[in-house]
């Protein structure tokens, strides 16, 4: 083998090398950032037994930092006097968490999505919940959902689908607020 080639054959594995343990520095330290996140921001205590951690605080990061399910399932979203968009600080309202209540129109209220006497988030299981947020059907009546950015959520991936229902079955019951 001749030095050059010889060269160019340690120049391709320094660099494979070298890749290979940025990609495993860079991966691991994202996902466990957004549990770290997701464990932080969860604004209720969550129910953790016999369910995967990482799945409920990864769940938690998507509901609490990226898809405004507070905005909308929460009534109302902040607590008195601690409402941001009021320039206060921000206070969510815990005691009706994801409860339901908040009235799009004259007849449309948003449902309650925390887990029902069985532990099931808006009465749905895991199968129900996933096909609902792909295809914006209600299981409970077929009607197509109006309002809730479903469109948005079913390009999420199954996992990420799952970590939101697992989040909210961690959950507390609430129930509407006034
Ligand atoms: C822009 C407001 C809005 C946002 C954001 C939103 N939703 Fe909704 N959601 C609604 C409304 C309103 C309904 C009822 C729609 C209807 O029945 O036509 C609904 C319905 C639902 C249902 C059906 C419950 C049932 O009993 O049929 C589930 C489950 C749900 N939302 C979960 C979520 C989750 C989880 C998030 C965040 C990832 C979220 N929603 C974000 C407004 C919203």
């Amino acid at each position: 083998m001749s030095i050059r080639m010889f060269n160019f054959r340690a120049f391709v594995l320094v660099g494979l090398v070298t890749v290979t343990m940025l990609a495993s520095l860079v991966q691991p330290a994202t996902a466990g950032e957004k549990d770290k996140i997701g464990r932080i921001i969860a604004p209720v205590p969550l129910n953790l037994k016999g369910k995967s951690h990482s799945l409920v605080f990864q769940g938690s990061y998507l509901v609490n930092a990226a898809s405004g399910c507070n905005d909308c399932h929460t009534n109302p979203s902040y607590a008195p006097g601690y409402d941001p968009f009021q320039g206060e600080e921000e206070l969510i309202n815990t005691a009706h968490y994801l409860a339901g209540g908040r009235h799009f129109g004259p007849t449309l209220v948003s449902p309650n999505i925390t887990p029902d006497s069985e532990g099931k988030p808006a009465g749905l299981t895991r199968a129900e919940f996933i096909q609902l947020m792909r295809t914006g059907h209600d299981p409970h009546d077929g009607h197509i959902l109006q309002v809730m950015p479903w469109p948005i959520f079913r390009k999420l991936t199954d996992r990420d689908l799952s970590s939101i229902y697992e989040y909210l079955r961690a959950i507390p019951h609430a129930e509407p607020g006034p």
